[in-house]
């Protein structure tokens, strides 16, 4: 059974290996960006674990962009503490369980603690491939992203919060 829950400082290792197992390496954060992170803003970083073995990671900042694109988000220096937005900077399941719910429990999650925290809106960037799965799981495509590593083109996706829509 998937259990999903905070991040503590002691999962930061077991956190970025599963980044490592699923990023390429020029769209890989680093372990000191997972750091910060949880110093920051552990509330919006979640860990889905299996047992005792952690099998997904989701993290994000606080923003008051309304669209992502700014570096700084990555590496924490432009995390705006009571920022309006939430944007999801890493969601990954290591590939053994993949297909299983994992990425969508985690998304529910942060959706649900971002709406008790009147969050306006749920950001994230992502490539063409993973737009309808975002799209099932309400996020809107708002265009070609100005995020620009890593390969091929990010493109932006809303989710707003703060319009009523029904918890899932
Ligand atoms: C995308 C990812 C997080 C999904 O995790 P998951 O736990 O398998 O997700 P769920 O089980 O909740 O949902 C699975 C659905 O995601 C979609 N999906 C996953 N990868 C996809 C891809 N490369 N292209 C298109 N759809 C994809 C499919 O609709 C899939 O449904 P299916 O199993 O019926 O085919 C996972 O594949 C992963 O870690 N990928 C590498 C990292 C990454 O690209 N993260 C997203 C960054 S924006």
């Amino acid at each position: 059974m998937i259990h999903v829950r905070q991040v503590r400082p002691a999962d930061v290792e077991a956190a970025h290996a599963v980044e490592v197992a699923s990023y390429p390496p020029e769209e890989r954060d680093t372990i000191e960006m997972f750091r910060r992170r949880v110093d920051l803003f552990s509330e919006g970083f979640l860990v889905a674990e299996e047992g005792r073995r952690l099998v997904g990671v989701l993290n994000s900042a606080r923003t008051d962009d309304a669209r992502p694109g700014d570096p700084g988000l990555r590496d924490g220096s432009r995390h705006v503490v009571a920022g309006r937005n939430v944007i999801i900077l890493t969601v990954a399941t290591i590939p053994s369980h993949r297909g299983r719910g994992v990425a969508t429990s985690l998304l529910r999650e942060i959706a649900a603690r971002a709406r008790l925290g009147h969050i306006e809106s749920l950001l994230l960037y992502c490539h063409g491939d993973l737009v309808p799965f975002y799209r099932r799981h309400d996020f809107a495509l708002v265009g070609p992203s100005r995020v620009a590593f890593g390969r091929e083109t990010w493109f932006d996706m809303e989710r707003r919060l703060s319009t009523g829509d029904d918890a899932r």
